[in-house]
C-alpha cells in the first residue's frame, strides 16, 4: 500500500478539476493533532493562480474524494489539508510486504570499494552498509540490482607490494595483517633505491600483462579480498566475489577512453597531460578546471577508470540508474566524470548517474574517528569491540545464560548496534561515533528495536499463541490501535522514499516510530488480559508490528533475536 502516492493522486486530481497547477506535497503529519498525513501544496498552487489559499483549500476539499481512505479531512491554518486515515482503509495493508514496482529498472549500486593495498578501516564502513541497505531495498521492490565493488586493485602501490611479497616470500600469516605488511613494504621502498627501481618495473610489468607479475598480483588480491569478505560476512553485507569489478578490470579499455575523447574533440593537452576542460567547472578564481585523464608519463587516473566504468555499466550492463556511495569529498570528481561521460556519449542509456555522498565518522572530540594513538581504526577491530561490549551487556542482563548463547546474542546485537548507529543518521552529515549511545536500549537504536521485537515474541509465548493461525488483517477500533495501524501501513511509503534518494535513515526513523507507537498501544490496550475479538485484533496488530520490524531490520541488514 502506498498511502502517499494515493493521496497525492487524489489531491492532484482535485487540483486539475479546479485548473490549479502544482504538487500536492503530501507527507506524514508533523504533529498528531494534524491528523496522519498532511498536504502542503495548496498554498503554492493558490499563490500561482493569484487566489486566496484558504478559500482554494476549501474548494479542493469539496472536489476531493477520499471516502474510501480517510475518516476526516480538514483545512488548517493558511491552507494545509490534514488527513486522518480510516481504519477500514488501513486494514488493507499487508504488514511487512514489499510492494513490487510497476517499472523495474536496472540499477548499478557501486559501494564499499576499498583499496586492496591496505586493510579495511572505519572509513569503509559507511559506503559498505549504506550501499548495501539501498541495494537490498531496490532488489526487494523488484528492480534488477547489479552490485559493483569497484575495489582499488591497480596502480603504483601494487608494484611496491608485489616486489616486497616476492622478496620476502611472505606467507599467509604475514599477510594476516595487511596494514603491517604495507608499512613494512613502504619502509623498504623509502629506504632502498634498488627496491624502488624494481617496484617501478613491477608496475610496468603489470601494465604490460606480464604473466609472472600478474600471478603475484592475483595472489595478493585474493588474500586482501578474503579479508574484505570476512568483514562483509560479519557485517551481514550481501557483497560476494561475484560483485567485484575493480579498477584493474578497466585497464585495457583506458586507451580507448582516451581515443574516444580525442575523436569527440574533448581533449586538450596541458603541461603534457591530457585533460578535458568543461566550462561549468571553475575554480574560485574563475579558471576552468581540468579533468585530467592521462598524465604526461602516459599513466591513467581515477577519473579515466570511472569513465570506462560508466560506459560498461550503462552500455554492457544496461543500467538505467547507477548509484555511487562514497564520501562527500569525492563530490567534484563525480560531477566532473558524469559531465564528461554525458558529453562524450559514454552514458549510453542516458542513465541517471547519482552520487550518494556521505559525511565523516567522528570521535567524541569531533575530529575524524581514530585510535587512542591517532592511527586508523581497523574495521575488524571495531567489530570485535562491538561484539565484546554487547556480549558483556547480555551477560549482565542474563547472568544464567550459557557462554555460547551470550556470545551469539552479543554478535547480533553488537554488529546491529554499529550498523544502526550509522544508518540512522542522515548520511549527508558527519556523525559522532558513540559506543554508549548505540548500544543503549533506549532511544533510536538497534537494541531498542530488537528488544521491541523480542517483547512481542514473549507476549506470544506467554499467551501460547499460534501466530500462524491468526488472521493477517484486522480493523482497528481504539485510537492507539489505529495509530499503530497507520505506522504499519506506511512501510512502503518509506521504502519508496529510501530507494529514490538513497537514504536509509528514513527507514530507521520509520521503525523507531513504529516501535514507539507499539509501546503506546501496549500500554493503552491490554492484549493477553482481553478476550474474544478484542484480543484477536490486538494480537494481529502485534504480529503485524513484529513482521514489519523484522522485515525493516532485514533491509538494514540487521538481525532479530527471540530473547535479549
Ligand atoms: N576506491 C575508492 C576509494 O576508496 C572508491 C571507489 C568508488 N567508486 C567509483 N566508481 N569511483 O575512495
Amino acid at each position: 500500500m502506498h498511502i502517499r502516492q494515493t493521496l497525492t493522486q487524489r489531491i492532484e486530481a482535485a487540483f486539475a478539476a479546479l485548473d490549479l497547477e502544482g504538487a500536492a506535497l503530501v507527507q506524514s503529519a508533523s504533529r498528531p493533532e494534524h491528523g496522519d498525513y498532511q498536504a502542503n501544496g495548496v498554498m503554492a498552487a493558490a499563490k500561482r493562480a493569484g487566489l486566496n489559499p484558504r478559500e482554494v483549500a476549501i474548494e479542493v476539499l469539496e472536489h476531493l474524494d477520499l471516502q474510501d481512505i480517510a475518516s476526516n479531512v480538514e483545512v488548517a491554518g493558511p491552507g494545509f489539508l490534514n488527513i486522518t486515515l480510516a481504519p477500514t482503509y488501513l486494514a488493507q495493508a499487508e504488514a511487512g510486504v514489499v510492494a513490487q514496482t510497476a517499472q523495474p529498472s536496472t540499477v548499478v549500486v557501486d559501494y564499499s570499494a576499498p583499496n586492496l593495498a591496505k586493510e579495511m578501516h572505519v572509513g569503509h564502513l559507511r559506503s559498505t552498509i549504506i550501499g548495501d541497505c539501498v541495494a537490498r531495498v531496490l532488489e526487494g521492490q523488484g528492480h534488477r540490482v547489479i552490485r559493483q565493488n569497484h575495489v582499488g586493485d591497480w596502480g603504483t602501490q601494487f608494484g611496491m607490494l608485489l616486489t616486497y611479497l616476492q622478496d620476502t616470500g611472505a606467507n599467509s600469516t604475514e599477510l594476516a595483517d595487511l596494514e603491517e605488511f604495507y608499512r613494512a613494504a613502504k619502509q623498504q621502498f623509502d629506504a632502498d633505491d634498488n627496491f624502488q627501481q624494481r617496484s617501478r618495473q613491477a608496475v610496468v610489468g603489470l601494465q604490460a600483462g606480464d604473466p609472472a607479475a600478474l600471478e603475484v598480483w592475483q595472489r595478493f588480491i585474493d588474500i586482501s579480498m578474503s579479508h574484505c569478505q570476512q568483514i562483509y560476512d560479519r557485517l551481514g553485507v550481501t557483497l560476494s566475489s561475484a560483485d567485484i569489478r575493480g579498477e584493474s578490470a578497466y585497464n585495457d579499455d583506458l586507451p580507448n577512453v582516451i581515443a574516444d575523447l580525442q575523436a569527440k574533440q574533448l581533449l586538450t593537452e596541458s603541461d603534457g597531460a591530457q585533460c578535458v576542460f568543461l566550462d561549468e567547472f571553475k575554480s574560485k578564481k574563475g579558471d576552468v578546471l581540468p579533468v585530467i585523464v592521462q598524465k604526461s608519463d602516459g599513466g591513467y587516473l581515477y577519473a579515466t577508470t570511472d569513465l570506462a566504468a560508466i560506459r560498461y555499466r550503462t552500455g554492457t550492463l544496461n543500467a538505467n540508474r547507477a548509484l555511487y556511495f562514497t564520501d562527500a569529498r569525492q563530490a567534484l570528481h563525480f560531477k566532473q566524470v558524469f559531465a564528461v561521460a554525458d558529453r562524450a556519449g559514454f552514458n549510453v542509456n542516458a542513465a541517471s548517474l547519482e552520487h550518494m555522498p556521505f559525511g565523516a565518522m567522528l570521535g567524541s572530540d569531533g575530529k575524524p574517528f581514530k585510535t587512542r594513538s591517532g592511527g586508523v581504526v581497523k574495521l575488524a577491530e571495531l567489530l570485535d569491540e562491538a561484539e565484546q561490549r554487547a556480549t558483556a551487556l547480555v551477560i549482565e542482563k542474563n547472568p544464567d545464560l550459557a557462554e555460547a548463547d551470550a556470545a551469539a546474542l552479543g554478535r547480533v546485537i553488537g554488529i546491529g548496534a554499529v550498523k544502526y548507529a550509522d544508518l540512522s543518521k542522515n548520511r549527508t552529515s558527519d556523525y559522532v561515533f558513540d559506543w554508549d549511545q548505540m548500544i543503549s536500549f533506549e532511544g533510536n537504536t538497534a537494541p531498542y528495536l530488537q528488544y521491541a521485537y523480542t517483547r512481542i515474541q514473549s507476549i506470544f509465548a506467554r499467551g501460547e499463541i499460534d501466530v500462524a493461525a491468526l488472521p493477517s488483517q484486522t480493523v482497528s477500533v481504539d485510537e492507539a490501535e489505529r495509530l499503530l495501524a497507520v505506522a504499519i501501513a506506511g512501510f512502503n511509503d518509506t521504502l519508496e522514499a529510501l530507494a529514490a534518494d538513497g537514504l536509509p535513515h528514513l527507514l530507521c526513523g520509520y521503525l523507531f516510530d513504529l516501535a514507539t507507537r507499539f509501546t503506546h498501544f501496549y500500554e493503552a490496550c491490554p492484549i493477553l488480559s482481553s478476550t474474544g475479538e478484542v484480543r484477536e485484533r490486538r494480537l494481529v496488530l502485534a504480529q503485524q508490528t513484529a513482521q514489519t520490524l523484522k522485515q525493516g531490520l532485514g533491509f538494514l541488514g540487521i538481525g532479530v533475536v527471540d530473547r535479549m
